[in-house]
């Protein structure tokens, strides 16, 4: 939604309780809440913050503007979890309070060093003429969610950069510290730069370089770079903004991309033995995907199902965003598989034969089998009309499309209304329905479309258009 700037960055101390209240009560009139999935309080929700373990518990925060669905002044909102399914927020907040971070606290990560959580972000300040001075800085959060910001900046603008340097990813790599940050070059490429902290002092960041990941330069800025390791391989996750679409063929405005490399060169700096460039998610949203890697070596990843620069639906109720599962990451056979923790089953309350069905919940897990050699559609959000969300599994031609075009609110038409992807043989799709969300993991993982749907009234049907599909329904609890 289109905000005047004064609205956007109006100090938070200056919205009155009444305001609030009002925004509050907006929110809670949208037809279209998850159940299952975080979304925001009020406001615009964007890019998952923090993603860490901490004193026993997983901790995922995300950017948030909390006064309508417009990027504005932006915080991180803190959530916490046990069994990675069930978020709770907390209540505690990284506001834009400080010098340092004095028009955003914009997006970073976490590590939890001592008995405290060190937070690392950008801090986006502008000065009176709007002039960006882009600075990574730091915090730490106690157990008791108390937060502390650092006095000093971690990493000033460095003289090859534009003011397009941010989001800062702090991992550590053979018991150092490092950090990688988003950059955009003077000559307007992206590009990754990479930070060692000296003698794993986070308050003391030195340049190693930039991070040679047989990048191509073809975008413009790359926001959100991760790095995490699945079977000591090294997965680069990041979103280019602007991205050659003859280097990679996408849909949605900005692309989440990642590459599979075979090792991790600190000296150079580089990724060596990158793999192509390749779509994370082949559905209508899914961007700044961030991932770490846990204690016991897991490497756990969730993405914003939304994207830059897009209106939704749900603007009108002063909200819009939510958090995508937490996925894990395994590669098998050399290919990325991304698929939600084990726990996600303990959503499920009641089971059935997949059949169709003229009216759901909008809240359930598909377990869906397709036949070698056919072709089957299947409608979702289905009306009476027979009209829906329909995803078609072609094994004769090695293709799933995902038609959105006659499903519930139309919305950023502009990027085409289908997606696709190629997959030798679909065997199984997961197909997890949350009332204006859907996540469709294909062979477990192989493939994942992750999308909003926003269905009106009496669209919430099952139906098999074709094909023979076998499988499971399970009505998901809250
Ligand atoms: C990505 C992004 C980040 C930035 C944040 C601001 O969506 O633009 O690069 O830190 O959002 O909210």
């Amino acid at each position: 939604m289109n905000l005047p700037t004064e609205v956007r960055y109006r100090p938070y101390a200056d919205w009155t309780q009444k305001e609030r209240a009002a925004i509050r009560a907006k929110v809670a009139e949208s037809p279209w809440h998850t159940h299952y999935h975080i979304e925001p309080k009020t406001g615009l929700l964007n890019d998952p913050n923090g993603f860490s373990y901490f004193n026993g518990k997983f901790h995922l925060f995300y950017q948030n503007w909390p006064f309508g669905a417009a990027h504005g002044l932006k915080q991180w909102v803190h959530t916490q979890s046990s069994d990675l399914v069930h978020f709770e927020e907390t209540g505690v907040t990284l506001e834009p309070d400080n010098k340092n971070d004095s028009h955003g606290a914009y997006s970073g990560s976490a590590y939890p060093i001592g008995d405290k959580l060190f937070l690392f972000y950008t801090g986006n300040v502008r000065d009176e003429n709007w002039v960006r001075d882009p600075l990574q800085i730091g915090a730490w959060m106690d157990k008791n969610g108390k937060i502390e910001k650092f006095t000093d900046v971690l990493i000033q603008q460095p003289n090859d950069v534009t003011e397009h340097f941010r989001d800062p990813q702090i991992f550590k790599y053979q018991d150092q510290f490092y950090a990688i940050v988003g950059a955009q070059s003077l000559n307007e490429q992206g590009f990754i730069k990479l930070y060692k902290a000296l003698d794993n002092d986070v308050y003391n960041w030195q340049e190693v370089g930039n991070l040679d990941f047989g990048g191509t330069g073809s975008e413009y800025m790359i926001e959100c770079p991760n790095l995490v390791f699945v079977d000591n391989r090294p997965v680069l996750l990041y979103s280019p903004q602007g991205l050659s679409k003859t280097e990679l063929s996408y849909d949605n405005i900005y692309p989440n991309t990642y590459k599979i490399c075979q090792s991790f060169d600190t000296n150079q700096p580089a990724l060596i033995g990158a793999s192509k460039i390749s779509n994370l998610d082949y559905g209508f949203e899914a961007y700044a995907t961030q991932g770490f890697n846990t204690p016991d070596g897991r490497a756990l990843i969730v993405s914003w199902i939304g994207l830059p620069d897009i209106d939704y639906p749900t603007d009108q109720y002063d909200y819009q965003g939510a958090m995508s599962l937490v996925k894990e990451l395994t590669i098998k056979n050399g290919k990325l598989y991304q698929y939600p923790v084990p726990a996600i089953t303990s959503l499920r309350s009641s089971q059935d034969r997949l059949t169709n069905k003229l009216e759901t919940s909008n809240t359930y897990e598909l377990e869906v089998n397709f036949e070698a050699k056919e072709k089957t559609e299947l409608l979702l959000f289905a009306d009476e009309k027979g009209q829906g969300l329909k995803l078609t599994v072609d094994n004769t031609t090695g293709t799933v499309t995902l038609d959105r075009s006659k499903a519930g609110i139309q919305y950023a038409t502009d990027f085409g209304t289908s997606r696709e992807c190629r997959i030798e043989q679909a065997q199984t799709a997961n197909i997890f329905v949350d009332n204006s969300i859907v996540e469709i993991f294909i062979n477990k993982g192989e493939k994942v479309f992750t999308s909003r749907v926003f269905p009106e009234k009496g669209q919430s049907g099952i139906k098999i258009l074709s094909g023979q599909p076998t499988g499971s329904y399970f009505e998901l609890k809250a």
